[in-house]
């Protein structure tokens, strides 16, 4: 495994220290972390898990989002595959915990779950391998439980400092769900540690170019829902069309997989084509908000 190597400590969500600052996560280190778990964990579905399918239900209906969930067709068969998603209880209780201190995080990893379940249903044919790949999706910012709260709601850009306590959440999520998964090499637990690589290396925590379809499709959600919603440093949100040129940009530029890009900008179209017939047109016509934050950190 390559150098992973932790800069901040690892908390549960009880505050419980997981792992150190500075800890190397070794072969070993991981090891005797998921055997520290107990052997019976208790699972649960996660749409029926306190008030989760009304929310995602509220927020498929308000724009942008509605052109892509408004189809009764396409809805129903998200709603029975995310239906059939089960998790440990101490993953639903910290994705929940957003709902409470960070409504965004909260609506953001429901929403990259929904859409990233979209996505990979075009791309994987097979029923039991789609169940397999799309547990990643909730999941994937769980780590952002070890950043504090006054970076993930701080309403101007990210100073350094902040931007490396920020970027804890990704090895911080590889071992919380490692953990509570009891074993590190479980999709969400990778994915989490990877959906913020890119395509051509200029991604943390290592700056290694991913290869692997469901991160692909993470990532490109993840960069998707960041550019449409409200974030709290960036008021004013990219308007849809802004958005799909800038994941088009990026597909263009090898940053983020062109096939899932167009499988996006598809589920865009309300005449509904077949990702392999939607072309990627490189002209910009939308207007991105002025001073976007968008991935722009104050030195
Ligand atoms: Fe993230
Ligand atoms: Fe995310």
């Amino acid at each position: 495994m390559p150098d992973y190597q932790l800069n901040h400590a690892v908390t549960d969500l009880e505050g419980n220290q997981l792992l150190a600052a500075g800890t190397r996560l070794s072969g070993p280190v991981m090891e005797t972390l998921t055997c520290s778990q107990p052997t019976a964990v208790a699972t649960r579905r996660l749409l029926d898990y306190r008030q989760v399918r009304p929310d995602l239900l509220g927020f498929f209906a308000a724009a942008p989002y509605d052109v892509i969930f408004h189809d009764p067709a396409r809805q129903r068969a998200l709603l029975a595959i995310a239906g059939d998603v089960v998790m440990p209880e101490a993953v639903l209780e910290s994705l929940y915990y957003f709902r409470r201190v960070d409504f965004y995080t909260y609506r953001h990893t429901l929403l990259v779950f929904a859409l990233s379940i979209l996505i990979a249903r075009e791309l994987i044919n097979d029923a039991d391998a789609l169940m397999q790949e799309i547990i990643a999706g909730p999941t994937h910012d769980i780590g952002k439980l070890c950043v504090p709260l006054e970076i993930l709601t701080k309403v101007s850009p990210l100073t350094e400092t902040e931007f490396d306590h920020l970027r804890h959440h990704v090895l911080a999520g590889y071992v919380l769900l490692s953990y509570y998964f009891r074993d590190s090499t479980i999709l969400a637990a990778r994915v989490a540690r990877d959906h913020h690589e890119r395509r051509d290396g200029s991604g943390y925590p290592l700056g290694r170019p991913i290869d692997h379809l469901m991160t692909d499709i993470i990532m490109v959600s993840d960069v998707y829902d960041a550019l449409i919603s409200p974030r709290p440093y960036r008021p004013v949100s990219y308007d849809n069309r802004s958005a799909l040129e800038e994941i088009t940009r990026q597909a263009g530029a090898g940053i983020i997989s062109e096939t899932v890009a167009r499988v996006l900008v598809a589920l865009n179209r309300r005449s509904r084509p077949h990702y392999s017939r939607c072309v990627l047109s490189t002209e910009r016509r939308g207007t991105p908000p002025e001073n976007n934050g968008y991935g722009v950190i104050e030195k």
